[in-house]
């Protein structure tokens, strides 16, 4: 017996939108209906699911009515307006956005990590930060053995975090500047191609940018410790969909570099990539379409004995957005924190 749900995925045009479609298409997510919303921009675009063409519909509150779950990946603002009227019409909200990240009523969940947290929803699930995302499901299986003390990360972002027209974006940049024009910065706020800056979300009094502010707040929700000292660097690249982090890690006493390897070679959702010989090591362009965070470039911190060093890489639309935000729908599913709609033999 199985059990189908009526599933709306609001942004669907966008980048994390269509990575959303592909993914409940793939793993074979138990679909009854599909709604895919957007702005009134995309009126009259089909997407394709399953064989089928699906008109793309203007968000409203009737779209929301009969839904089960909704994957919204739209921006905060959008599901500040949207998320309430979709719970109130019944259905539970898997928002990628940070509007409710740091809600105490909110379930921040990575399932690697925490996934007893989703059975206290109240009807909305947040879907961490992409930077936060990566970092944690490779920490947290060290911390498990020792805790970790201290995180000093550092971020190279890919374009891809700031939507589907960042990416076309920088395409468009690196041919400008290759036929020796003047790259155009319309989506980000500088000419990413054959350049990098810091992360532009805004300033708090400190000099903490949000993206570095989400690394610690999120981070400290997920691990249900408000004790780590964490410190970020984040900076954007000119790479296409994969983020990769510097991160490095300090705790009590010394963690031996052959342990965290053994632990990180079986840990869900990490997959150790390390040739030293050849001095191959996780790269964003292998992480693109891979559900693993690549972990690599373990070794001994030589500033500190208490402290480790690691690489990685992960898809950011994928693990850090899109997947996540669908593994989390499977475990409502697998626990029973869905109400069903269809029942088939
Ligand atoms: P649209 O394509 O109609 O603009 P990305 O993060 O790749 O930029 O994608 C953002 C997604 O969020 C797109 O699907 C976009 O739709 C959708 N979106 C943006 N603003 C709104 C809005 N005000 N209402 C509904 N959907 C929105």
């Amino acid at each position: 017996m199985s059990k189908s749900y009526r599933v709306a995925i609001l942004g669907a045009t966008g980048a994390v939108g269509t990575e959303l479609l592909e993914l409940l298409e793939n793993r074979a997510f138990p679909v009854a209906e599909l709604k895919l919303l957007a702005s009134e921009r995309s009126v009259g675009r089909s997407l394709r699911f399953n064989g089928e063409n699906i008109l793309v519909e203007p968000v409203s509150d009737r779209a929301f009515e009969n839904v089960d779950i909704v994957l919204a990946s739209a921006g905060g603002s959008t599901s500040k307006t949207w998320a309430s009227v979709a719970v109130e019409k019944g259905a539970v909200v898997i928002d990628n956005s940070s509007a409710f990240r740091m809600n105490p009523q909110v379930p921040l969940v990575v399932p690697e990590v925490n996934p007893q947290a989703a059975a206290n929803h109240q009807g909305i699930i947040a879907n961490p930060n992409c930077t936060t995302i990566l970092m944690t499901v490779a920490v947290w299986p060290l911390h498990q053995i020792k805790p970790v003390q201290r995180i000093v990360a550092s971020t190279y972002q890919s374009a891809s975090g700031a939507g589907a027209r960042a990416m076309a974006e920088v395409k468009t940049q690196t041919s400008a500047i290759l036929q020796g024009q003047r790259p155009v910065a319309e989506v980000l706020p500088y000419p990413l191609a054959f350049n990098l800056f810091p992360h532009n979300s805004p300033l708090n009094d400190l000099g903490y940018c949000e993206e570095e502010m989400k690394m610690v707040n999120e981070t400290r929700k997920i691990f249900s410790s408000q004790q780590i000292k964490i410190t970020a660097t984040c900076v954007r690249v000119p790479v296409l969909r994969a983020h990769s982090e510097a991160i490095n890690l300090e705790f009590a006493t010394p963690f031996s570099v052959d342990a965290a390897k053994e632990i990180l070679t079986s840990a869900p959702g990490v997959k150790l990539v390390e040739d030293w010989k050849n001095n191959h090591f996780p790269m964003p362009i292998e992480a693109t379409g891979q559900d693993e965070v690549l972990v690599g470039r373990i070794r001994q911190d030589i500033s500190h004995p208490c402290g480790l060093e690691l690489w990685l890489c992960g898809d950011q639309i994928r693990k850090g957005a899109a997947l996540n935000a669908i593994q989390i729908a499977e475990l409502l599913v697998e626990k029973n924190l869905l109400k069903p709609l269809v029942t088939s033999h």
